[in-house]
């Protein structure tokens, strides 16, 4: 015997079979009888971003809410880093690396953009958690809160009190802190709502930025921004899947065109 029949037929790797970070199988949820969520699957890999689309009420929100704990599935299992994280809590699930924006994000106005860093920065399950409650933690984390300040474009913005910021800055003060935790797995539920043109594209740079040692996982209303950013897409449609893959594939989905493109885009 000179090879062994399993390398002979061991699957190629490629990148839809990567293993995936954040993994849903039949995932499902219902309330009082209403189904939200059906039989959802969903791989969600390092490096790349992943767009979650479909008509106000497709469930998009509630797949996330399943997926960081906030719901209990009535169906279905979720994996992260390998592990079952279907019946863990929401804080246990947050350390473990899957984070989503708003989960931290609110913004303190009355504290400068550098202190609302360092103050995510402090949080149990942070980066800094060995500075937990001591005494000289804002200063020891400054450094730290500076380079995530650079990360996203707000070192001029550094000493500016929270409150006093554009809409769209901030938003990204809020990714800010978001990534103060370093996330492996980031879920941003419509990142770019209620933004002007020049932000949105800001916030796709600064998306495409911390995707390169992450997964990402966005609800994106905006498909010009999907077309651009976006690695794999689930389109979503009264709480089912209705197609996955590139834009390209799933753009030319008549099923897509109907249900989703034909009514909200343009
Ligand atoms: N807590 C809840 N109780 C009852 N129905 C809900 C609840 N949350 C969501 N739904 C319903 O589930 C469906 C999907 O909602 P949602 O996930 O918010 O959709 P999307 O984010 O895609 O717009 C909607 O019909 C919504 O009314
Ligand atoms: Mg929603």
């Amino acid at each position: 015997m000179t090879a062994s029949p399993a390398a002979a037929t061991a699957p190629v790797a490629s990148e839809g079979e990567a293993r995936a970070v954040l993994s849903a199988r039949g995932l499902g949820r219902d309330f009082a009888g209403f189904v939200a969520v059906n039989n959802v699957d969903l791989d969600v890999h390092d490096g790349k971003i992943h767009a979650l689309i479909g008509p106000n009420g497709a469930g998009k929100t509630t797949v996330f809410n399943l997926l960081t704990k906030f719901l209990t599935p009535t169906a279905g299992t979720i994996e992260l880093l390998g592990q079952d994280i279907t019946r863990l809590p929401p804080a246990k699930v947050a350390r473990m690396g899957l984070v989503r924006s708003f989960q931290i994000s609110a913004t303190f106005p009355h504290l400068t953009v550098l202190d609302n860093v360092r103050v995510a920065l402090q949080r149990p399950g942070g980066l800094a958690v060995q500075f937990w409650r001591s005494l000289s933690s804002l200063d020891a984390l400054t450094p730290r809160a500076e380079e995530l300040l650079h990360q996203v474009g707000l070192d001029d913005a550094r000493d500016r009190l929270a409150g006093d910021l554009s809409y769209g800055r901030k938003r990204v003060l809020e990714i800010a802190t978001t990534l103060a935790l370093d996330p492996k797995v980031l879920l941003l539920d419509e990142p770019m709502a209620g933004m002007g043109h020049e932000d949105v594209g800001t916030v796709s740079e600064i998306i495409r930025t911390v995707a390169k040692d992450r997964a990402v996982l966005m609800v994106e209303h905006n498909l010009t921004v999907v077309a651009d950013l976006c690695d794999w897409i689930t389109v979503m449609q009264r709480g089912e899947i209705l197609a996955a893959g590139d834009y390209d594939t799933v753009s030319r989905d008549e099923r897509v065109r109907i249900a989703y493109m034909g009514t909200e885009h343009e």
